[in-house]
C-alpha cells in the first residue's frame, strides 16, 4: 500500500493527493494529521465560523482544531472540499459570487486568500496581518477584506488583489466580531473585552464612534437589512457572588442580545435571554433574516438557537440597563420567541437568501446544522469529519463548554475562561474561603486567570492555597458553577483538556525570535538585585510555586499572601493583579507592585521601567 505518511506534510498542504489515496478506503476526503510512521488520526474539525455566498449556494467554514477550511454545497447539503489553511482558523468570508474566500488564523496570525472553483478550494495567497486575528468580512466584489486583531486592538484593511495591507484603525479591547453594512458603507466591530461597539466609516476610513454597551464577551454581529441597526450577542457580568440565589435572579451574569442604533449613534438597548430555572449560556452567534422578520441567536453553553420574530409584534427592547431575566411577555408563546436545542456548541450562524434557512456552525459536533427558522426545526446535519469517539481531552472540552454543569445552566467554564483564556473580568467564585459576602464581596472578587499552561503552574488560585488540580476541578464545578460534583473520570477529562491549552506565538519578539535591545536591557533589570523579579517569578513558567506577601493582602481574608502568577503571555492578561486593579503593566510596576513596595530596594528609573516592560511583553 502507498504510505500516506510519506505523502502528507503536517501543515499548509493541499490534501488533494492525499484525498485520492484516502478515498480508496474511505468515502469523500477525510482530513488526517499524519505523523511519520504512525497511523493517521482523524482530527476534530470544530467549526467556529461560517460564511455563505450571495446566491446561497456555497458555505465556507473555518475549522478551528483541524487547521482547515471546508467548502459545502449549501443547496445540496454536501461536503465539496477541505484544505489545510493554517493554525487555528477563526473567521471566514466569501465574495458575493462565491469565487473568492478568505480565512484568518487566530494562532497563525495570517489571512489566506482562497479561490473557489468547480467545487474545489485552493490557496491563492497568504499574508501576515498581526496578532490573533479573530473575525473577517469581505466587500461584495471580493476585493477588500477587513480583519479584527484581538491583541493589537485593530481593524486591518487588506487589498486582496495586490495582497497588501492598506490601512489600520485602532478600536477597543479585543475586537472579534465584525460585520459590513448591507450597502457597504459601514463596519461594526464588537470589542469583546472593551464593553463597546466601534462603528467605522469605510470610505473615510475612520472610527466614527465607539458606542459603549453595558456588556461583556461580545461575539458575532449582524446588521438589520436597512443598515440602521446592528445586533450583537453578549454576556453581562452583574458582579454578585456565585450563590444559587444570586445566580437564579440573574445577578451573577446573564446573556443578552444587544441592539445598537446606527443613525443616532448614541443609544443601545437589550433583550435579556435568560429564563429563570432554565437560563441561556454563552450567547455567540447572531443573524437577521434578509426580510428582517427573524433574529436568531445561538447559545453555545446551552447548545441552542433562539428565534425572535419581529414581524408579529414589537419586541420588548429595554433601553440602557437590561432586565435581570427575559421579558415575561416573550414567554406567553405568542410565537415571538422560540428555543431550539441542537446539542454541541452552536457558534456562528447565517441566514440563507430565502430568509428562513439558518446555517449553524456547531463546534462540538463537527457539523453544520441546517435549521428551518419558521418552524424552528432541525432539517439536516452536514458532518465535516472527525473521529467517531471523542478523545479524553475532547470529552474535557465538552464539559468545559457545558452550561448544564452549572446551577440552572446559567454559565459554563468557557463563560469566564473564554476558550481556556480569560475574559478579563473579575468574579467572586467563593473558592477563596471568604465567608462574609455582604460586607466584603467587592474586595473578595478575583480576576479570572488564564488556563493556558495551567496544568504546569501549581499551586492554584491567586492565593495559591489549592495544591491539587483535581480538587481545584471539583471546586470549580461545585463552587464557581454551583453544579453537581464531577466524577473522577470527568476530572481526568477536564485536566486532559486543560493540558492542551497553550499561548499563541508572542507577537512582541523580533523576526528571528530574539529580543530587541530594549527587551535585552529589561531582562537585566528583571534579574538585577534591585528588582529581583526572578526571586519569585522564576523558572520556565516564571513562578516559584510559593506564597509571598507583597503588600496587597486584606486582613479579613482567610488566606494571606499570593502565589506569583506566571508572567507568560502577560501582554494579553490585562487587567492585572488578583483583583484586576491595574489596567497596564506600567500601572502594576509603578503602582501597587513596584520594586520598592515588593522588595524595599527603591524605585526603578524611568529607563529601567521602560526596558523592563519591553522585556515583560516578550514573555
Ligand atoms: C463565574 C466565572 C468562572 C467560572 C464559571 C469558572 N471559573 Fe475558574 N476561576 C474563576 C476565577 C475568578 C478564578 C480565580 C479564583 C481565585 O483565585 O480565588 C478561577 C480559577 C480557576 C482555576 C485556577 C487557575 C490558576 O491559575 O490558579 C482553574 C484551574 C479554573 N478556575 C478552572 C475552571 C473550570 C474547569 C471551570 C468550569 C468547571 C471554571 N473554572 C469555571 C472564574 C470562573
Ligand atoms: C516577593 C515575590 C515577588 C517579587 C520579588 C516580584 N513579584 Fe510580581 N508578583 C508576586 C505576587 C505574589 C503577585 C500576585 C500579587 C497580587 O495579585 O496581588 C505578583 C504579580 C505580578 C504581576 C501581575 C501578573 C498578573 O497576571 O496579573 C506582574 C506583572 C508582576 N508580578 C511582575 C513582577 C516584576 C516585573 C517584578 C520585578 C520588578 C516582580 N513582579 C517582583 C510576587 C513577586
Amino acid at each position: 500500500m502507498v504510505s500516506i505518511a510519506k505523502r502528507v506534510r503536517p501543515l499548509f498542504l493541499k490534501l488533494a493527493a492525499f484525498a485520492l489515496v484516502a478515498s480508496v478506503f474511505a468515502s469523500v476526503s477525510t482530513l488526517s494529521l499524519t505523523i511519520a510512521g504512525e497511523p493517521a488520526v482523524e482530527p476534530h474539525r470544530s467549526p467556529i465560523a461560517l460564511a455563505l455566498s450571495g446566491d446561497g449556494t456555497r458555505l465556507l467554514i473555518a475549522n478551528q482544531t483541524s487547521g482547515s477550511t471546508s467548502l459545502v454545497d449549501a443547496k445540496e447539503s454536501r461536503r465539496l472540499d477541505e484544505i489545510k489553511t493554517g493554525e487555528k482558523p477563526s473567521g471566514v468570508a466569501v465574495s458575493r459570487n462565491g469565487e473568492r474566500g478568505v480565512v484568518v488564523h487566530w494562532y497563525g496570525g495570517d489571512l489566506a486568500i482562497l479561490t473557489i472553483k468547480g467545487g474545489k478550494l485552493a490557496i491563492a495567497g497568504r499574508l501576515p496581518v498581526g496578532a490573533e486575528p479573530r473575525g473577517v468580512v469581505m466587500t461584495l466584489d471580493g476585493k477588500t477584506a477587513y480583519v479584527t486583531l484581538g491583541v493589537a486592538n485593530e481593524v486591518v484593511r487588506v487589498d486582496l488583489d495586490s495582497r497588501k495591507i492598506t490601512g489600520r484603525l485602532t478600536v477597543g479591547r479585543e475586537p472579534r466580531g465584525i460585520a459590513l453594512a448591507p450597502e457597504g458603507s459601514r463596519l461594526v466591530v464588537g470589542n469583546a473585552r472593551g464593553q463597546g461597539v466601534s462603528v467605522i466609516d469605510v470610505k473615510d476610513w475612520r472610527v466614527v464612534k465607539s458606542i459603549p454597551i453595558d456588556g461583556d464577551n461580545l461575539r458575532q454581529l449582524a446588521f438589520s437589512p436597512d443598515g440602521k441597526q446592528a445586533f450583537v450577542a453578549n454576556m453581562k457580568n452583574r458582579r454578585f457572588p456565585t450563590t444559587r440565589n444570586n445566580i437564579d435572579l440573574g445577578w451573577v451574569l446573564g446573556q443578552r442580545l444587544t441592539r445598537v442604533d446606527l443613525v443616532g449613534l448614541e443609544t443601545f438597548d437589550t433583550l435579556s435571554l435568560d429564563t429563570q430555572g432554565r437560563a441561556a449560556s454563552d450567547a455567540h452567534g447572531v443573524a437577521v433574516s434578509h426580510d428582517g422578520r427573524i433574529i436568531a441567536v445561538s447559545c453555545g453553553g446551552t447548545h441552542e438557537v433562539m428565534f425572535f420574530r419581529t414581524d408579529l409584534k414589537r419586541l420588548p427592547w429595554r433601553s440602557e440597563s437590561s432586565r435581570d431575566l427575559i421579558a415575561p411577555e416573550l414567554l406567553k408563546k405568542d410565537g415571538r420567541y422560540q428555543r431550539l436545542v441542537l446539542g454541541g456548541r452552536p457558534t456562528e450562524i447565517a441566514f440563507g437568501p430565502d430568509s428562513k434557512t439558518l446555517y449553524v456552525a456547531n463546534y462540538l459536533t463537527d457539523a453544520i446544522q441546517v435549521v428551518d427558522a419558521e418552524s424552528a426545526r432541525l432539517i439536516e446535519t452536514i458532518h465535516l469529519g472527525g473521529p467517531r469517539t471523542p478523545s479524553l481531552a475532547r470529552r474535557g472540552e465538552i464539559l468545559f463548554h457545558a452550561a448544564e454543569r452549572s446551577f440552572n445552566q446559567w454559565y459554563s467554564c468557557n463563560t469566564c475562561h473564554t476558550e481556556g483564556h480569560t475574559n478579563g473580568l473579575d468574579f467572586d467564585t467563593l473558592n477563596d474561603g471568604w465567608q462574609d459576602l455582604s460586607t466584603f464581596h467587592e474586595k473578595s472578587r478575583k480576576k479570572v486567570p488564564t488556563l493556558r499552561r495551567v496544568t504546569r503552574t501549581g499551586p492554584w488560585t491567586w492565593h495559591g492555597w489549592q495544591t491539587s488540580l483535581e480538587d481545584a476541578m471539583v471546586e470549580s464545578f461545585t463552587k464557581s458553577m454551583q453544579g453537581p460534583r464531577p466524577t473522577p473520570d470527568e476530572v481526568n477529562a477536564l485536566i486532559a483538556y486543560l493540558d492542551t491549552l497553550d499561548f499563541p506565538p508572542n507577537p512582541n519578539l523580533e523576526k528571528d525570535g530574539g529580543l530587541s535591545p530594549a527587551a535585552l536591557r529589561g531582562r537585566e533589570v528583571y534579574r538585577s538585585p534591585k528588582a529581583a523579579c526572578n526571586t519569585c517569578h522564576r523558572g520556565p513558567e516564571s513562578t516559584d510555586g510559593k506564597i509571598h506577601e507583597t503588600g496587597l493582602e486584606i486582613p479579613q481574608d482567610r488566606y494571606q499572601g499570593y502565589n506569583p502568577p506566571s508572567l507568560r503571555g502577560l501582554y494579553d492578561k490585562d487587567p492585572y493583579l488578583h483583583d484586576g486593579r491595574a489596567k497596564t503593566l506600567r500601572e502594576v510596576l509603578a503602582g501597587d507592585h513596584s520594586t520598592d513596595k515588593v522588595t524595599g530596594h527603591g524605585e526603578l528609573t524611568k529607563q529601567e521601567l521602560d526596558d523592563l516592560i519591553a522585556y515583560l511583553m516578550t514573555l
